[in-house]
């Protein structure tokens, strides 16, 4: 069955090749993904050596995980580690067919990306974004040819979570669309098809629930007490361990962008702020008066 506003299938272009811009966690995570489920060489790209070897890394240590629970075969750990490579030189996308972009929640940072991407790869290449809020149809504005863009924004963890937003930009065109639910369809994901909208649906409702949650730190209440509650309303996890997988400064942005659009709703909690802003995202506990600090500035999240 078709997914709801998906275009028709044989509008969708095969994806030989991959290109990921961005050699971080999420950029790694969707890495290993993209080779797992299409078996096709996947490149990532970053602004350093070590930035691009620690993404391959990460895939490497990945893909021994599953090989140690029997996920995998051996014969298949080989072939996904051999698929995946990396560079700090973008041209290696002039063959790919799929570029998506994982970089810095920033809309001049990703709009410069796009730009780039725009003067290396085929006329035909999909450039897609993982953004988290930021406007898909604003990124591609600046490009001479939009209609290829789309947003794809996979969840934390991402071998684990299911789900998949895709983002219909103001330009993108059924073949882009289609060849998005396709790609999705292969990585076994289950998409749903969202609005251009500031932090599209489900970061939207979740950063309501977070926003609250904080902002009542803010004015006293007990982080523990917040913590402790919903994970025994049966949350699949507490909001602060959450915070630290997602990662704060990635949550103050997407707050931000949602403060920005709709103000009353979307409290920027001075925690999260002084969290970030001490530059040492580490574990984040609470003192005997309920108020948050780190606890181990060098756990990394
Ligand atoms: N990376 C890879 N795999 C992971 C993982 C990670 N970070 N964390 C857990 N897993 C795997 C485990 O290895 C395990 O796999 P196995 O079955 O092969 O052994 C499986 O997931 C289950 O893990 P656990 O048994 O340790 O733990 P749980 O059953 O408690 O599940 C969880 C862990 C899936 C992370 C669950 O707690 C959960 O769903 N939490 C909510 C996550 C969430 O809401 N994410 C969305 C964040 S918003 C976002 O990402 C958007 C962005 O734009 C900000």
């Amino acid at each position: 069955k078709r997914p709801a506003g998906a275009p028709d299938k044989d509008l969708a272009r095969p994806v030989t090749k991959v290109g990921i811009v961005g050699a971080g966690l999420m950029a790694s995570q969707l890495a290993l993904l993209f080779a797992r489920r299409l078996e096709v060489p996947v490149v990532m790209t970053d602004l350093d050596d070590e930035r691009v070897n620690k993404g391959v890394g990460y895939v490497h240590a990945e893909v021994d995980k599953l090989l140690g629970k029997s996920r995998v075969t051996p014969d298949q750990a080989n072939r996904y580690k051999a698929l995946v490579s990396g560079s700090t030189d973008k041209s290696v996308f002039a063959d790919a067919d799929f570029v998506i972009e994982a970089v810095f929640e920033r809309m001049d940072i990703k709009q410069q990306v796009f730009t780039e991407l725009e003067s290396i790869v085929s006329a035909e290449c999909i450039i897609a974004t993982n953004t988290s809020s930021l406007s898909v149809t604003e990124m591609a504005s600046v490009l001479r040819t939009p209609e290829r863009v789309v947003g794809f924004h996979f969840f934390n963890p991402v071998a684990v979570l299911p789900l998949l937003e895709i983002i219909r930009g103001e330009h993108t065109d059924d073949a882009t669309l289609a060849t998005a639910f396709a790609t999705s369809k292969a990585l076994k994901k289950s998409s749903v098809l969202v609005k251009d909208a500031p932090a599209f649906v489900v970061n939207r409702l979740l950063l309501r629930l977070t926003a609250e949650i904080l902002t009542a730190t803010d004015r006293g209440t007990p982080l523990e007490v917040a913590d402790k509650a919903l994970l025994k309303l049966g949350l699949p996890m507490s909001p602060f361990v959450l915070l630290q997988l997602v990662g704060p400064a990635v949550v103050l942005h997407v707050l931000e962008s949602l403060n920005a659009a709709f103000p009353d709703r979307f409290p920027v909690s001075e925690n999260l702020r002084r969290l970030v802003e001490s530059g040492k995202p580490g574990v984040w506990s609470w003192d005997e008066k309920g108020k948050p600090y780190l606890e181990d500035d060098t756990a990394a999240l």
